[in-house]
C-alpha cells in the first residue's frame, strides 16, 4: 500500500516525511474542527423556497429598502468579499495540487471546500435580493479572475502553502467582520450573514494555525523559511482581479483591511508560535526568524507612510448602482 507520503504531490523527502508523519495530528484536528463548528446554509439566512411565504415576500423589500443605506464603501468591500470567495476553485485546487489525493489533507480540503462555498453562495443570495450591484459587471469581474488562473509563486513547497492559509483565514475573518459592522448600522441583515462567514474563517484559522504550528514543531529551520518568504509577499486571495489595487485601496481608507489589520495579524502569529523563542536553530532557520520578527515594524513603516500620503480621492466602479455609482473617500 502506497505511504502517506509518497501520496503528496510536493515536497523535498524530509517535508514529505514531516506531512506524512502528520496524518493522525491533522485527523484530530480536522474532527475537533467538527465539534466546535455548527453548520449552516445560506437558504436559513436569505430564505428562497419553493411556495414563499407573504412574509417572504415583505422582507424582500424591506431588505431592498435597507441596502439604500449601506455606505458605498462597504458596497466595494463586499464586492471584493463576494470575488474573492467566488474564486474558491483557485484554492481548492491549489490545496489539491499540493497536497494531493487519497489522504487526510485531501480529506480536510473537501470539507474546508464544502464549508467554504456556502460563502460565496450566502453574499451572492444577498447582493442578488438586495439588488446592491450592477449584476453584470460583478459578474464579468468574477469570469476574468477565474479564467485568468491563479498560480502563487510556491515553488512547489507546501509549507508555503499552510503558512499562506494561515494568514488568509485570519485576513478574510477580519475582512468580513468588519465589512458586517460597518453595515450593521443600516442593514443587521447584511451583518448577521458576514458574522456566520467570519465565524467559519476563525475555524479555519485555527485549523491551519495548528497544522503549520505543528510544522513549526517538527522541522523549525524549513519551516520558518517557508513561512518568512510568504508573510513578507503576502497578497489577498482576490488581488489578480481587475481593478483590485483601487478597491484595496478603498477598502484601505475604509479601515476595513489593510497593513495596519495585516501587521495585527502577523503579530498575533509570530506571538502565537513563539517565533522569537525559537532557538537550537541552524544559521538559515535563525536568519528566517530574525527576518520574520522584524516584519511587524516594517509593516507598521508601509501604513505610516500609505497613511500620510492619503489625500480625498473619487473612485468609480462599473459595478455600483447607477445612483451611487462613486465615492469620495
Ligand atoms: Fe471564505
Ligand atoms: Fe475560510
Amino acid at each position: 500500500m502506497a505511504t502517506l507520503a509518497s501520496r503528496l504531490n510536493f515536497g523535498t523527502a524530509r517535508q514529505l516525511e514531516v506531512l506524512g508523519a502528520m496524518e493522525g495530528f491533522i485527523r484530530k484536528q480536522i474532527e475537533a474542527h467538527k465539534e466546535r463548528r455548527k453548520l449552516w446554509f445560506p437558504n436559513e439566512l436569505q430564505p428562497a423556497d419553493a411556495n414563499s411565504s407573504p412574509e417572504d415576500e415583505a422582507l424582500l423589500t424591506r431588505l431592498r429598502d435597507a441596502a439604500r443605506g449601506i455606505p458605498v464603501a462597504v458596497l466595494v468591500a463586499l464586492a471584493l468579499n463576494l470575488l474573492t470567495e467566488e474564486g474558491l476553485p483557485h484554492f481548492h485546487r491549489l490545496i489539491a495540487v499540493h497536497f494531493g489525493s487519497g489522504n487526510v489533507w485531501a480529506e480536510w480540503n473537501n470539507t474546508w471546500t464544502a464549508e467554504e462555498d456556502r460563502h460565496g453562495c450566502a453574499i451572492r443570495d444577498y447582493v442578488r435580493d438586495a439588488r446592491l450591484y450592477q449584476m453584470t459587471e460583478v459578474e464579468k469581474l468574477q469570469y476574468a479572475y477565474l479564467e485568468a488562473g491563479y498560480d502563487p509563486d510556491w515553488e512547489q513547497d507546501p509549507y508555503r502553502l499552510l503558512a499562506y492559509t494561515s494568514l488568509q483565514e485570519k485576513a478574510t475573518q477580519i475582512s468580513h467582520s468588519n465589512t458586517g459592522r460597518m453595515a450593521g448600522t443600516a442593514e443587521p441583515r447584511l451583518q448577521r450573514v458576514l458574522a456566520h462567514i467570519s465565524g467559519d474563517e476563525s475555524r479555519h484559522y485555527a485549523f491551519y494555525r495548528a497544522a503549520f504550528g505543528e510544522i513549526l514543531a517538527q522541522d523549525p529551520n524549513q519551516a520558518l523559511v517557508s513561512l518568512q518568504k510568504v508573510t513578507l509577499g503576502f497578497s489577498m486571495p482576490g488581488h489578480t482581479v481587475t481593478n483590485f489595487d483601487q478597491m484595496s485601496e478603498v477598502i484601505r481608507r475604509a479601515d476595513i483591511f489593510g497593513p495596519r489589520q495585516y501587521q495585527k495579524i502577523v503579530e498575533e502569529l509570530l506571538d502565537h508560535w513563539k517565533i522569537g523563542a525559537l532557538t537550537n536553530l541552524n544559521d538559515v532557520g535563525e536568519e528566517a526568524r530574525d527576518k520574520l520578527m522584524k516584519v511587524p515594524k516594517r509593516l507598521q513603516r508601509i501604513a505610516d507612510y500609505a497613511d500620510a500620503k492619503t489625500t480625498k480621492r473619487t473612485f468609480k466602479f462599473d459595478f455600483l448602482p447607477a445612483d451611487r455609482p462613486s465615492l469620495e473617500i
